[in-house]
């Protein structure tokens, strides 16, 4: 029997008066990125075929060759037997080739009512609604490491910054759970924009449906889509949700890449707050002393590319006029690469987190310097009756006095104090403490050790659920 399949390089060949040349067809193939999506391909396609089936539309001897051949392929493409090949362009056609060539014309048969712009639009929804399943695990497992380091360090002092200066005291714990709030945020984006993933384009058939009486609720069910994308068009067309997914991925590594550079400062000898096992840094080839976080550096270097990846995206959507073009089919490289690196990234960094260790002698000795505990000498001022303005001016004037001598304000006798206002008694030197410092802000969001343990503890109950 001949067929327009029989020669496999031409699936469209009857209207062709020449092959396109190798050079075009390698430049308009995709099969060498988008056969990651095998596996996905084939369980749409058995949703359709099980559909067709009901539907009467194929006989069920066809369905069963249909699910027979699949297995084969399945199984082929697993153990790495099965051949792709670029003179069949995609990884849609190359797997429908295949099934021809196992079951004959129940293979042939697969393709009734539906077409290339569907099928791919719904392979890459389940491929990134699994991709976003296994990121929103591993950023639970990041969060609960960081509320292991946040805990053990819920009463270690450090000195908070702003411009980088000296600010105030804060716990270490309070600290990092600032970023157990942003990870979280990242995965509530994250299970938001899988609700517009999850979705049904199938039945759109090229862009207008199809003339078949096919059922989009039943293959909708039978993929897990909470619903049906509702116009043809739309549906062949929209790349919404990748671009929604690109997004928060870059926010996530924006989040990463601050922390990275928080890790790179404190790992720094001359700040020396914090050291990271030996398992995330690497040495230099000419000088035997040194200990880098490459890690840590390559992540705030793979943001840029992620960052690249939405660009690109959106770029790639802006002129398009509907429905499907031919231009989507650039949406599928800059989303793997998001996925992969932040896969890694994050599984990386939940690794990481049981890797670091704390220096709370450096951090002390550094949070007794700047001046921290200087606004709760105010604030002290303040709840004696002075009108915050004027005590603020008190104490610039003492720390300036105290910096002239190169002393701490905790340094200066009652007497002394006394010079800038004369409401100091005996019982400032409380305030003036780290310790005392950090447990004034006891509070909801405050840095006061009691209130890291709470933080952490509702927190984990979230985590948990
Ligand atoms: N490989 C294509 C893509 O990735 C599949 C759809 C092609 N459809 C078409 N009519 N050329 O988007």
């Amino acid at each position: 029997m001949t067929s327009q399949f029989s020669k496999k390089s031409e699936a469209w060949s009857a209207r062709f008066s020449e092959p396109v040349s190798d050079l075009v067809k390698r430049y308009t193939a995709s099969v060498f990125f988008d056969n990651r999506m095998a596996t996905f391909d084939i369980q749409g396609s058995l949703a359709h075929a099980e559909m067709l089936q009901a539907q009467s539309i194929i006989s069920a001897e066809d369905y069963a060759a249909i699910q027979k051949g699949m297995a084969q392929i399945s199984a082929e493409i697993e153990s790495g037997q099965f051949e792709w090949l670029l003179d069949l362009e995609d990884v849609h056609l190359n797997i429908e080739k295949r099934l021809t060539e196992l079951v004959g014309d129940a293979g042939k048969r697969l393709h009734t009512g539906r077409s290339r712009n569907d099928q791919v639009a719904t392979d890459i929804r389940l491929y990134m609604r699994n991709a976003i399943d296994q990121i929103l695990e591993l950023i639970t497992q990041f969060r609960l490491a960081l509320l292991d380091l946040a805990e053990k360090h819920s009463d270690t002092i450090l000195p908070g910054f702003t411009h980088m200066q000296v600010a105030q005291p804060i716990t270490f714990g309070h600290h990092i759970l600032a970023y157990v709030e942003m990870f979280g945020r990242d995965a509530e984006r994250m299970l938001d924009c899988r609700k517009r993933v999850n979705r049904l384009p199938l039945g759109a058939a090229a862009l207008a449906g199809t003339s078949f009486p096919i059922d989009r609720l039943r293959v909708a069910k039978t993929l897990g889509f909470e619903d049906v994308c509702h116009n043809s068009l739309d549906a062949v067309s929209d790349r919404d949700f990748a671009i929604e997914f690109c997004a928060a991925a870059s926010l996530i590594m924006t989040h990463i890449s601050r922390m990275s550079e928080e890790l790179i400062i404190w790992m720094s000898p001359r700040i020396g707050f914090i050291d990271i096992a030996d398992r995330f840094c690497t040495g230099s080839s000419i000088m035997p002393q040194k200990k880098n976080p490459d890690v840590p550096e390559l992540a705030r270097g793979k943001t840029g590319r992620v960052n690249g990846n939405l660009i690109s995206l959106l770029t790639l959507m802006k002129g398009q006029p509907l429905a499907y073009n031919k231009d989507n089919q650039e949406d599928k490289e800059p989303l793997f690469d998001t996925v992969d690196t932040l896969v890694d990234t994050l599984r990386i960094f939940a690794d990481m987190a049981t890797g670091i260790s704390v220096k709370p002698d450096a951090m002390r000795a550094a949070a007794l310097q700047g001046y921290a505990t200087a606004t709760d000498l105010a604030d002290y001022l303040v709840k004696k009756g002075l009108p915050f303005r004027d005590a603020h001016e008190a104490v610039a004037l003492a720390v300036r006095t105290c910096v002239e001598r190169n002393q701490d304000l905790s340094d200066l006798s009652v007497e002394e104090l006394q010079v800038f206002s004369p409401l100091i008694t005996p019982d400032v030197f409380a305030v003036l403490t780290l310790e005392g410092s950090v447990a004034a802000r006891n509070h909801i969001g405050g840095t006061a050790p009691s209130q890291v343990r709470l933080a952490i503890a509702r927190l984990r109950q979230q985590l948990s659920k």
